[in-house]
């Protein structure tokens, strides 16, 4: 263990022990940095009434447990001060040491969970039958983040695409494929025209009272299973996929077709987890429907809210797939978690389908549900985001607009069409992926093209350059980064501070995974990258006059800050090029 949060939250425990008894060890010491030092406790002022002492008297007591034990090789200091907190610098050495030992450490100090756990992660999750927006980018964006941190903590990670792929819009979608021909209705759907096409479904269905009438009788041909409904429902996915499959790759995320788990697939289970809902009691018919009512869910009337489950013509719904889906994944998939990712305006209709599945006892205490709320996407003009012309943006559009932007930005940089080519994709997908992924997920987001390419601040392509700078070091000098291993000596206060950066990367890590919040790693390694360039100011690398030892030392930084630059940036599922 080199991360010294970890490492003091353990000595401090320790110390609770031995100077108030047993039954302290468990007290969270409350570790945070601080302005003074290098970290605070702040355990005395909570502990301070529970042991009836004054919070001083309480954190001198655990200072002199933690000097008495020889902490002495991790803390060159030891404070009480203010209303009682105690101030924690640590030994130069010793963070010399832990940078040297994580440096070793092909994890880059990240831990692993034990024991590990089963994670579902549901995200992406387009509808085949409308459109494929922006929101959908984010939460592809954000939950491919979240299985590629789940995953590298040593956890089961089973990605869930929860595709909108079945319903009753299918009908008339089928006629349409008919009307039109397959061949042609196929190619506009792969190329990403799935929106117009849908409108133009939507018009017919409106306008025209016999297309009206084909597209519900298709409904029941799909519904009974006929082969030839099936055999065109199969076209009409099969090409809607491969237009998703498309923004995937272009996207780098790590979705494949093996992770399709649409609302199609839980068809044929409907109808028990409707009969298994009404014979447990949990559902109950309310005028002609068969509802749950989660205890505490009231309507603006003050009536229970029901959550709906077969309506009263017979059909199911949204959430009848998703009680059936929670129920699936935890007696099947085995769920210790499961991770939603999706918009926050569904947020009503999870919490209720997570406490009916708890009423169902399909969801036990030991496992947890989360939905991992998606803020909206907005325009420049703050309102949901458009064209200009009013319509939704084509993904495979946008993403290429970003690799052109980013083209034009290193234009004047004399690279080889080719590499320029390469490097305009990588900077320009990883500052759309890293503009999702810095601002907390619930929170609402406006587009922006001109802020997300910038290269300074907490942006891709920044964080894309500072790793480029440090490989361009390691080039200079003709040393291999996989090659250095020190020994670190601190003497400049930003080597220190660097160092102490660096070893703080576990502990984000696991923060990020625990709270499912990526931008958790975002904000971490801007700040690693600031200190990096600090350091580089201040403390010369390659130059003549710097002795050996010093530059031994100072190489073994910068190896340890590209490797945590570089597993940060794949946890978040960034690209980085080799130079920019
Ligand atoms: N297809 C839905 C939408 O676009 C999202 C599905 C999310 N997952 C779920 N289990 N409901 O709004």
């Amino acid at each position: 263990m080199t991360d010294p949060q970890l490492v003091l939250t353990e000595r401090v425990q320790q110390a609770l022990a031995t100077a108030f008894g047993p039954e302290y060890m468990g007290a969270d010491p409350l570790i945070r940095p601080s302005q003074f030092a290098d970290f605070q406790a702040n355990v005395a002022l909570s502990l301070a009434k529970r042991l009836r002492r004054a919070p001083r008297e309480v954190a001198q007591a655990i200072a002199d447990a933690l000097g008495a034990a020889g902490a002495g090789d991790a803390f060159s200091k030891i404070e009480v001060s203010g209303p009682g907190f105690l101030n924690i610098t640590l030994n130069d050495d010793w963070i010399a040491e832990q940078a040297r030992l994580t440096l070793q450490d092909p994890r880059s100090g990240v831990g692993r969970s034990t024991p590990p756990q089963t994670v579902v992660i549901d995200y992406s999750a387009p509808n085949a039958a409308k459109e494929m927006h922006v929101g959908h980018l984010r939460t592809t964006i954000v939950g491919d983040s979240l299985a590629r941190i789940q995953h590298h903590l040593g956890n089961r990670v089973i990605r869930q695409n929860h595709l909108g792929d079945w319903g009753t819009q299918f009908g008339m979608l089928i006629e349409h494929l008919l009307d039109i021909g397959e061949a042609n209705a196929l190619a506009r759907l792969e190329s990403g025209e799935t929106n117009e096409y849908y409108q133009e479904a939507r018009a017919k269905f409106d306008a025209d009272p016999a297309f009206k009438e084909r597209s519900r009788r298709r409904v029941g041909t799909l519904q009974s299973e006929d082969p030839e409904t099936l055999r065109l429902w199969h076209l009409f996915m099969d090409a809607t996929i491969r237009y998703f499959n498309r923004v995937y790759s272009l996207l780098g995320v790590t979705l494949t077709d093996a992770d399709i788990a649409g609302e199609s697939m839980y068809n044929p289970m409907l109808a028990e987890t409707c009969d298994d809902l009404e014979a447990a009691g949990v559902a109950v018919m309310s005028e002609g429907a068969l509802c749950v009512f989660p205890p505490g869910f009231k309507g603006s009337d003050d009536k229970p809210l029901p959550l709906i489950i077969r309506k009263s013509d017979g059909g199911y719904g949204y959430a009848t797939t998703d009680m059936t889906a929670i129920r699936y994944r935890v007696r099947d998939l085995k769920a210790d978690r499961i991770l939603y990712v999706v918009g926050a305006d569904q947020a009503l209709h999870f919490q209720m389908v997570f406490a009916a599945a708890r009423q169902a006892g399909w969801l036990p205490d030991e496992a947890s549900a989360e939905h991992i709320q998606i803020g909206m996407m907005l325009g420049a003009d703050g309102r949901r985001f458009r064209t200009r012309s009013g319509e939704s943006v084509k993904l495979t559009d946008l993403l290429e607009e970003a690799v052109e932007r980013a083209s034009a930005a290193i234009a004047e940089r004399g690279y080889d069409e080719a590499t320029r080519a390469e490097i305009a994709r990588t900077v320009g997908i990883g500052a759309v992926k890293y503009a999702d992924l810095s601002v907390s997920h619930d929170s609402e987001y406006i587009f922006d093209f001109d802020r997300m390419l910038a290269f300074t601040g907490n942006t891709g392509p920044y964080m894309q350059y500072a790793t480029a700078r440090i490989r361009s070091i390691f080039r200079k000098g003709g040393v291999d980064p996989s090659e250095v291993s020190g020994p670190i000596i601190l003497g400049e206060q930003a080597e220190r501070d660097l160092a102490l950066q660096l070893l703080g990367f576990g502990t984000v890590v696991e923060n990020a995974a625990a709270t499912a919040e990526p931008h958790r790693v975002c904000a971490y390694l801007y700040e690693t990258a600031s200190a990096f360039t600090t350091f580089y100011e201040k403390c010369p690398v390659l130059k003549d006059d710097v002795d050996p030892a010093t530059r031994t030392s100072r190489l073994a930084l910068c190896a340890l800050a590209l490797h945590v630059l570089q597993s940060g940036l794949n946890l978040l599922g960034v690209p980085v090029p080799d130079r920019m």
